[in-house]
């Protein structure tokens, strides 16, 4: 049974497990400076496909999602380097689900060139565009087309970001609850990771407030495409709130942008660019034996370092990262 089952009892939500939480937590010591107390939740260890990382954790609810719609086809959208289209894809075929994706050019470089190829060889129909504007132009005609040939697509936003999927992210925050209930660690003062659509950061927020902890959620904005301040993640937070109660749920809290930081500081020039600072975070990692990437886990991490004591109190990190 989920954490938000055990809660709210009669549901009408359907969790398909793609992985087996609850995702180990632990101290971590020599990767930031010793005037933070860091703990890492390991999202990397969540997903028995062999896959990790924050996609799975949404794709639980968006598969089962997608067959109460009546829709045979995922169409969504991402950068040619795009982690969530490749796992739409490979789960998405697995419970048979055809995936169309619409990508857009991004800065390219071994890893981005990699995914391009496991992209090409998921069996996904790919649409390639230079830019977002382009995309944007296609979308309706990607989407006729494959009404016309009898499959129905439901539209995933970039990062698998709506209500549904942030679901995923609100079910870690009550799995962090027990684990904090249990005495695995402290209950964290923040818990950081990165922004790169907000379902995460909207779902921990909300998840937080569920679970009546007082730890407040820092994301660090990896992506300059869209919005994704405190009131757009809020926001987010809140549709899925109102999801949950058009679902069954009585009496869910809502979320405030004063509940939860949102900073770029750690951008640097644009979405997919490693930062001096991210990339010296994934060597400095690489030597604990923790394998990250520049350009989301090696960016909140930055964050982390950055703001040092003044996170003030226990700081968890979400390890999102999900190497196959
Ligand atoms: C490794 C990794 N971490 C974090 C994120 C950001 O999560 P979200 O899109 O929910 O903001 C993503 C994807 O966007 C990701 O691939």
């Amino acid at each position: 049974m989920t954490h938000l089952a055990d809660r709210f009892g009669s549901l009408r939500l359907e969790h398909v497990a793609l992985g087996s939480g609850p995702t180990p937590v632990r101290r971590l010591d020599g990767l930031v400076g010793a005037d933070v107390e860091l703990w890492v939740k390991d999202e990397s260890r969540f997903g028995d496909g062999g896959w990790g990382g924050n996609k799975v954790r949404k794709l639980e609810w968006i598969i089962p999602e997608a067959g109460r719609r009546r829709a045979s086809t995922l169409f969504t959208v991402g950068g040619i380097g795009t982690h969530w289209g490749l796992a739409c894809a490979l789960y998405g075929a697995e419970h048979g689900l055809r995936t169309v994706l619409g990508l857009v050019d991004q800065p390219v470089d071994d890893h981005v060139r990699e995914q391009l190829g496991r992209l090409e060889r998921s069996g996904a129909q790919l649409h390639r565009y230079p830019d977002v504007r382009r995309l944007k132009l296609a979308a309706p005609w990607l989407i006729a087309r494959n009404i016309r040939a009898g499959r129905l697509p439901w539209y995933l936003p970039a990062g698998g970001s709506n209500p549904v999927g942030t679901l995923g992210y609100v079910e870690t925050a009550l799995e962090i609850a027990g684990q904090v209930e249990a005495g695995l660690l402290p209950e964290p003062a923040s818990v950081v990771a990165p922004i790169g659509s907000g379902g995460t950061a909207a779902g921990l927020a909300l998840g937080f407030r569920i679970a009546g902890l007082r730890t407040r959620v820092l994301g660090a904005v990896v992506n300059d495409a869209f919005p994704l301040d405190a009131p757009v993640i809020a926001a987010l937070a809140n549709r899925t709130a109102d999801l949950l109660e058009q679902r069954g749920a009585r009496g869910v809290p809502r979320v405030t942008a004063e509940d939860l930081t949102t900073r770029d500081d750690w951008l640097g020039s644009t979405y997919g660019d490693p930062t001096p600072a991210s990339t010296a975070m994934v060597e400095r990692a690489a030597g604990l034996g923790l394998e990250l990437e520049p350009v989301y886990t090696g960016k909140a991490l930055a964050a982390v370092e950055d703001l040092g004591a003044g996170l003030a109190g226990p700081v968890l990190w979400l390890n999102t990262h999900g190497p196959r």
